[in-house]
């Protein structure tokens, strides 16, 4: 199976990447602006890449998107704070340039497996966020946050519509807070340029204080990128047909984690590394509200958890990483493995 992947470079697209090229005999065509997440897979006899960016290469795209089986177009901005300052940037990228790439799915046959968010449910009173029966709960439009949610719930609708009126194979995948190696630079050192658990591993490298938004009581359903990776391998695979025209939360109910728990055990977890032995001394929690930490255009949720009742169902995946195994191994590989060396190369040139 020959397989596109665009924004091949990023946290998923990275680590898909190393798990089919361990794991399948599937070929990936990539495309990303940038290539330092693939060291282990640039080289390697069934991994092309063209170094690129997706709004310029398009008869690149379109030529494989021809050649390939099934298209994974990962191109985003998936930072809330980008949300609020570039919001025409997020939404250029989530729907306009998506939209061309599904357009050529749809004219050549082709199965898009598509990224769409956890952020679509908004601010769902649901238990658990159900792909099948939860409402979409976004705030009013000055509250910016939600353009990157609105974004990629207009991009489902018109692939579920695609499906219906014009036999588009698909499946939609929706990433609830995946954590692991690759995840964001732990060292660009600008507010809000990360998620949480990197930025919080950021700060606590450099012996800033831990910043909770709003208190830190709201919560995250936070999975290993591994046990992730495995049920998205699964919807690209798609055995029997098992994934086609459906939507899959990709998540671990299990992991429901408060921002401040998340941030103490952190700093628990990473007093027993060497050298950080004081790092409670050193690194404080503070507490901000989201509309001076973000912006005027923030709102959250306070709760996000996904029903993974079709994964189980359709796929027979679930889950198997607890939380802390998952801050475990992130750790490990931003302090002790391969992450701690690039970030020491970054510190030698001057550039962290
Ligand atoms: C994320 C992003 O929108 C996307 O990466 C993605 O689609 C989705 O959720 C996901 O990963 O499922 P969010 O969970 O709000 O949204 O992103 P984080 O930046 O990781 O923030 C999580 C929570 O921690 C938020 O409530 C935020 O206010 C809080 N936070 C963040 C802090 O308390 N302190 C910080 O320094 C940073």
């Amino acid at each position: 199976m020959n397989i596109l992947i665009l924004g091949v470079n990023g946290f998923i697209g990275s680590n898909l990447s190393e798990f089919i090229l361990a794991n399948k005999d599937w070929s990936i065509y990539g495309m990303d602006v940038q290539d330092n997440k693939l060291e282990k897979c640039l080289g390697h006899p069934r991994f092309h890449f063209l170094e690129g960016d997706i709004t310029i290469n398009r008869e690149w795209i379109e030529y494989h998107v021809k050649k390939c089986d099934v298209v994974i177009p990962l191109v985003a901005i998936a930072t809330p704070a980008a949300y609020i300052k570039n919001p025409i940037g997020v939404f250029e990228l989530a729907f306009e340039s998506n939209l061309q790439i599904v357009r050529h799915c749809l004219r050549y046959g082709k199965r898009v497996v598509f990224p769409s968010t956890s952020e679509v449910y908004g601010m769902s009173s649901d238990k658990e966020f159900s792909e099948e029966t939860s409402n979409l709960v976004l705030g009013p439009v000055n509250k910016q946050r939600w353009i990157y949610a609105c974004s990629k719930q207009l991009m489902d609708r018109v692939i579920y519509a695609y499906g219906q009126q014009n036999g588009l194979k698909y499946s939609l995948f929706r990433p609830f807070n995946w954590i692991g190696p690759k995840l964001d630079d732990v060292w660009a050192n600008k507010e809000g340029s990360a998620r949480v658990i990197s930025q919080f591993i950021g700060n606590i490298l450099r012996g800033q204080n831990l910043d909770l938004v709003n208190g830190g009581r709201q919560k995250r359903s936070f999975i290993y990128i591994d046990d992730a990776i495995e049920c998205l391998a699964q919807i690209i695979e798609n055995k029997l047909g098992c994934a086609d025209q459906r939507i899959f939360n990709i998540g671990n109910p299990s992991n429901d984690w408060s921002i401040a728990q998340l941030a103490e055990t952190l700093l628990d977890m990473i007093a027993t590394y060497p050298g950080f032995g004081d790092v409670k001394s050193r690194v404080k929690l503070n507490i901000v509200q989201g509309q001076e930490y973000y912006g005027a255009g923030y709102e959250d949720t306070n709760a996000r958890v996904p029903s993974i009742a079709n994964a189980k169902n359709y796929l027979g995946w679930q889950p198997r990483t607890d939380m802390k195994t998952a801050i475990q191994k992130t750790l490990d590989y931003y302090l002790i493995g391969d992450g701690a060396i690039k970030s020491e190369r970054k510190t030698a040139s001057g550039l962290a």
